[in-house]
Order: structure tokens, then C-alpha cells, then sequence
């Protein structure tokens, strides 16, 4: 028996295979003169080169195309073209299933450039492009780095639910879930399969709160649902959240850990996937036009200053004095209490600060109902992490521990207690200081990979009107 090996092992370890005969399988990249082919298996970005023996059959040869999948076996050589340090000389080979030319000429498979949109109207073909492959290896290793912190950190992974009966973000819609016929006019939800009426979690935070209660430290990361029919390219109706929760945490130690975990993942992707990131690169030089090292750059800046911090009230001044002195216009005028808008989000992080930006003590009135009280009455201990480019990155808060205020905040806030007895409940025994954050994981993977839109950087993408794929 020949041994199996990867594209990747293959080629990180050239040397070591050199007159080895070994067993490779992939894809058809590239196919020469009848004689070379380039083969990717997915491992990494780069394509092993095989030589087919002059011996072949031609009936075999002609069923050569782009695309097709392949088994190899061969004896590893130097190579002596300069392109590669290794070549696979074939002594073996099998075409498990060829491409069909009229059907590869229409598909994204075709070695040409696609647009992203084309990309994704063949999402089940996206996986073997290299820029969707490069994308999907570096958010492989993100969540992998982002286990291996908290496990690091002395953090628990707690699997919350993703069915639930509650909104814990108050705002926005969320999607419904029934076993129930919707035809039948008179719904009477006792009826239904949990005997009330339920969604797709936005958060798993309430949750995390009561677990964090008791062990202490722990983090979630699953996937969440919001039904509001945004169309931008930052948003996803399906996406991917990193939700740690710490009890005996202040608002000031969370955001430290914030900071500190967002510099981790991205120091352990320059070490990790630099082969991706450069390719990428060159990918934005060329579509984008953007400068060399552009990527890589923009990711040391975040490891460079720590980063800025200013309470909501500073920030509105900022902007307010920058509309004063005519250094920008904004469409939507600054007083504060105001939410502030991605404009505005972006004017403090791109061009006053040109670091990211942690935001802190914003107005009650626009964040949820669970963030802890100032002494002012006016604002409440949340924090929001803006990253240049793509804005919000991270929310939180420290969480309202006490339990007669939380009580007023709902009843404030129109959030029905009856459903949140749980959660109310833990501030009744032995309630303590506690405060967390949750990570847009698919924000970050835009961030670090540089595509410009979010869709391009989750398998199969979920957001209004689009759930084919
Ligand atoms: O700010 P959000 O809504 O915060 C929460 O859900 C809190 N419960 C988190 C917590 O304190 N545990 O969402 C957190 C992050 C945002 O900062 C953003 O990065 C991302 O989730 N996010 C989205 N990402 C993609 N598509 C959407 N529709 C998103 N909405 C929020
Ligand atoms: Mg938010």
C-alpha cells in the first residue's frame, strides 16, 4: 500500500519526500501541453505539480480536464522548473469523475476572474476557488485560536439554546419557530409543540449570565438569528457569536480581556495562516486597489497602541466639535442620546483616532435593559468595540446585579419579567458584580480576511430573500 498524503504535507515537506512514492488525491487546477497538471486538494493554497508519464493512454489524456477529481500515484522529484521545489512524477493515475467542458465553461471553476455575486449564486462550488478557500481555512483557524484562549484563560464552553422563549435584546425582530398549521387563524399556543411561543435565540447571554453565576468564567460561540431585514454588507440574518460572560468582572476588566483576546487572534493568524493572508493581499491589490501589504499592515495596527477609550459623552463632543470646525458633514446631526450611526462610527475610528475605538457609559436609552445603572441615572456600563472598516465589532456591558433596579430596567423597558423569572431570580441569590461581551465572529473574519462583504466569508450565507444555499 502507497501512503496517503496531503497536498499541503507534501509540499511543506518537500525535501524529506524526494524519490519517495507516495499517493495524492484533488482536483484538476491546471492542465498543460498534455503533460503538466496542477492539483489542489484543499489543504492549502498551493498546487502540487504533477507530470504525467509519456506512457499514458490517450483515451485517459482526453478525459483530462479542469476540475475533474483524481487519485495520483507517483515518486516525489526536484523539481527543475523555479517554481516549485517539487514536482509528483506519475506512475498512477485514476480520474474518479471528469468535467464535462460545456458545463465547466459556465461555471466558477473556469480559471478566470468571477465576480463575489457570481460566487455565491454557486455556493456549493465556492469551497474549491482559492480566495473562498483561503477565506474558509483562515475562519477554520480563528475558531480554533478562539477555544484555545478561553480554554488558556480558564474558561468554560457552555452550549446554550438556541430555541428560547425571550428577546434579550429587546430591539429588533426575531424568527418564530412552530410545529403549529399558520393556516388556522385562531393560533392558541398552549397547543403548541413547547406549549408557548417560541424563537431563534439572538443571544446567548441570559443564559451565559445564570452559567457565569456558578462556574465562574465561560464563554459561548453559536450561532444566532435576527430577523430584521437588513441589507448591508455587515449584516446577516444567520451569523456567528462569541459570548463570555465573568462573574466578579467590572466594566474596566472587561474591557482589558476584550482587547487583549481580539489581539491574540490576531497575532495567532499572522503566525498561523501567512501563506493565506499573502495571497489574499495580492488578491486586494489587484481587485481592490489596494497598496502592498495592505492586509498585513492594517492587522499589525490593531497589535501596535492599545486601543483608544472614550465614554459615549466625549465621543459626541468629538464629533460635535469636527461638525463645528467643518471638517465633516453628517446626515444625521449630533445631540446627545442619539445612537450613533456608522458615519459617525466611522469618522472617530478611520479618521480621528486611525485606531480602533472602545466606547464606553453610553445613554440608557439605547442599549438594552440588562446593562448596569450608573449613579448619573442617564447611562449605563456598556461598551462597544469599533474596528476600522467595518465598524462594531464587539458589544457589552457590565450586567445590572441589582436586583430592584433590573426589575424597574424591565418594566422600563417593557420586558416581560414573566418569562425572564430565571433571570431574575439570580440576582436574588448571591448575586454578584459580573459583566461580559459578545464578538460578531463573521465581522471579525471580514476584518481579518479583508473581503468587503460578509457574505463572502460564511459558508452558506443566511440574509433576507436568500436562503437557497
Ligand atoms: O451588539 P450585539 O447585539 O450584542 C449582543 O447580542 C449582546 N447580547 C452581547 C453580549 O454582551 N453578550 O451583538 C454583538 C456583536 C456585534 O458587535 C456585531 O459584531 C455582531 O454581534 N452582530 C452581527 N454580525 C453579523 N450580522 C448581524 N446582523 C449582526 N448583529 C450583530
Ligand atoms: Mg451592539
Amino acid at each position: 500500500m502507497v501512503k496517503k498524503y496531503s497536498v499541503k504535507e507534501l509540499l511543506n515537506k518537500g525535501k524529506y519526500f524526494i524519490d519517495k512514492k507516495v499517493l495524492v488525491e484533488g482536483w484538476i487546477r491546471s492542465f498543460r501541453y498534455s503533460i503538466f497538471i496542477t492539483l489542489n486538494d484543499g489543504s492549502t493554497i498551493k498546487n502540487l505539480q504533477i507530470i504525467l508519464s509519456n506512457k499514458l493512454d490517450k483515451i485517459i489524456i482526453k478525459k483530462i480536464t479542469i476540475g475533474s477529481s483524481i487519485r495520483v500515484i507517483g515518486i516525489i522529484k526536484k523539481s527543475i522548473g523555479t517554481k516549485q521545489y517539487i514536482e509528483l512524477q506519475s506512475l498512477d493515475i485514476i480520474i474518479y469523475e471528469s468535467v464535462d467542458p460545456k458545463i465547466l465553461q459556465k461555471s466558477i471553476l473556469q480559471p478566470k476572474k468571477h465576480s463575489f455575486e457570481k460566487l455565491r449564486e454557486q455556493a456549493h462550488l465556492r469551497f474549491r476557488t482559492n480566495i473562498f478557500s483561503c477565506v474558509m481555512r483562515i475562519r477554520h483557524h480563528i475558531a480554533i485560536c478562539i477555544h484555545r484562549y478561553f480554554h488558556e484563560n480558564g474558561f468554560f464552553y457552555l452550549h446554550t439554546p438556541i430555541i428560547t422563549t425571550s428577546n434579550c435584546e429587546g430591539t429588533g425582530k426575531m424568527f418564530q419557530i412552530t410545529t403549529m398549521d399558520l393556516k388556522n387563524k385562531s393560533i392558541n399556543y398552549a397547543e403548541d409543540f413547547f406549549k408557548c411561543k417560541t424563537y431563534l435565540s439572538v443571544s446567548g447571554q441570559l443564559e451565559a449570565e445564570t452559567a457565569s453565576l456558578g462556574l465562574g468564567k465561560v464563554y459561548t460561540f453559536g450561532p444566532v438569528f435576527r430577523a430584521e431585514n437588513s441589507n448591508t454588507s455587515r449584516h446577516l440574518s444567520e451569523f456567528w457569536m462569541i459570548e463570555p460572560e465573568i462573574a466578579f468582572y467590572h466594566l474596566e476588566e472587561n474591557i482589558n480581556l476584550a482587547e487583549n483576546f481580539l489581539k491574540f487572534i490576531i497575532k495567532y493568524i499572522i503566525d498561523n495562516s501567512i501563506e493565506d493572508l499573502i495571497f489574499l493581499n495580492q488578491c486586494l491589490e489587484k481587485w481592490n486597489k489596494k497598496k502592498k501589504n495592505y492586509l498585513l499592515e492594517k492587522l499589525e495596527l490593531i497589535l501596535k497602541f492599545p486601543f483608544k477609550k472614550i465614554s459615549y459623552t466625549e465621543a459626541i463632543k468629538i464629533l460635535d466639535q469636527e461638525e463645528k470646525k467643518k471638517n465633516i458633514k453628517f446626515l444625521h446631526s449630533i445631540i446627545w442620546g442619539m445612537d450613533l450611526q456608522s458615519e459617525h462610527e466611522q469618522y472617530l475610528v478611520d479618521k480621528y483616532f486611525k485606531i480602533p475605538v472602545i466606547i464606553f457609559d453610553y445613554p440608557c436609552s439605547i442599549k438594552a435593559f440588562y446593562m448596569r445603572m450608573n449613579n448619573d441615572g442617564k447611562t449605563v456600563r456598556a461598551m462597544d468595540i469599533l474596528f476600522p472598516e467595518i465598524g462594531e465589532i464587539i458589544g457589552g456591558s457590565q450586567r445590572e446585579e441589582r436586583y430592584d433596579i433590573l426589575l424597574q430596567r424591565m418594566k422600563d423597558t417593557k420586558t416581560d419579567q414573566n418569562i425572564l423569572w430565571w433571570y431574575l431570580d439570580t440576582r436574588r441569590f448571591g448575586s454578584v458584580p459580573h459583566s461580559g461581551f459578545g464578538l460578531g465572529f463573521d465581522r471579525l473574519v471580514q476584518f481579518i480576511t479583508g473581503m468587503n462583504n460578509i457574505r463572502d466569508v460564511i459558508p452558506f450565507p443566511r440574509t433576507p430573500k436568500n436562503a437557497e444555499f
